[in-house]
């Protein structure tokens, strides 16, 4: 999606400052990520699809901060950032395709400063009162695609687990949409 309400909300919620070095984990064609380098930040946009990071490349030619934008390879389980680099990080409908939880709540730990914020979210598709639901239930139905189970509760205690000072996993409501939210503090 080239601009999405969903994730501009999630740049303005991070309060982004200029010359903060930020993380759009699984940028996709990049909607936050280009927010946020507007916003005076260093973006990297992480993607493990070479689709996406072409996408992503395009954009960063024709943004006006281009300069500002890093485009990677990465997944949430190998982030290509050095230890303790990354002021703010977050990550709009990937989490239901992480493959290995603990691993990404311990790289989420090993790349942000002290005092690092993060903001993890997905729709919540499987909720009635998504817009989208019924559409969203057919295609699953019609395409047999899996999409694992995300309990951001129990994502909210690994992030504690590897290191983070706090992390509230909950079921609520974000830019108008039912989403399954995680927010945390290195
Ligand atoms: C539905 S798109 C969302 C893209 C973007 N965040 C947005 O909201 O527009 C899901 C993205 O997650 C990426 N992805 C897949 N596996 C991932 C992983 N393990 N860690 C991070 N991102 C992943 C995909 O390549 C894809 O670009």
């Amino acid at each position: 999606m080239w601009h999405s309400e969903l994730n501009e909300a999630v740049v303005h919620d991070l309060a982004l400052q200029p010359g903060e070095r930020v993380v759009d984990l699984g940028a996709g064609a990049g909607a936050a990520t280009a927010v946020a380098a507007r916003r005076g930040a260093q973006v990297l946009a992480v993607d493990p699809m070479p689709f996406m990071r072409t996408v992503l490349g395009l954009r960063r030619r024709l943004h006006r901060q281009g300069d500002a934008i890093e485009v990677r390879d990465g997944a949430a389980e190998a982030i290509p950032a050095a230890d303790g680099s990354v002021d703010a990080l977050w990550t709009v409908n990937t989490l239901h395709h992480w493959t290995d939880r603990d691993a990404a709540a311990r790289e989420l730990a090993r790349v942000l400063v002290k005092g690092g914020r993060v903001l993890l979210l997905d729709e919540a598709f499987d909720d009635a009162a998504h817009p989208e639901h019924a559409h969203f239930q057919e295609r699953r139905r019609r395409s047999g695609l899996h999409f694992d189970e995300v309990d951001p509760a129990s994502l909210a205690e690994a992030l504690r687990a590897a290191g983070f000072a706090q992390a509230e996993g909950s079921r609520t409501r974000f830019a108008g949409r039912p989403v399954k939210l995680i927010r945390a503090t290195r």
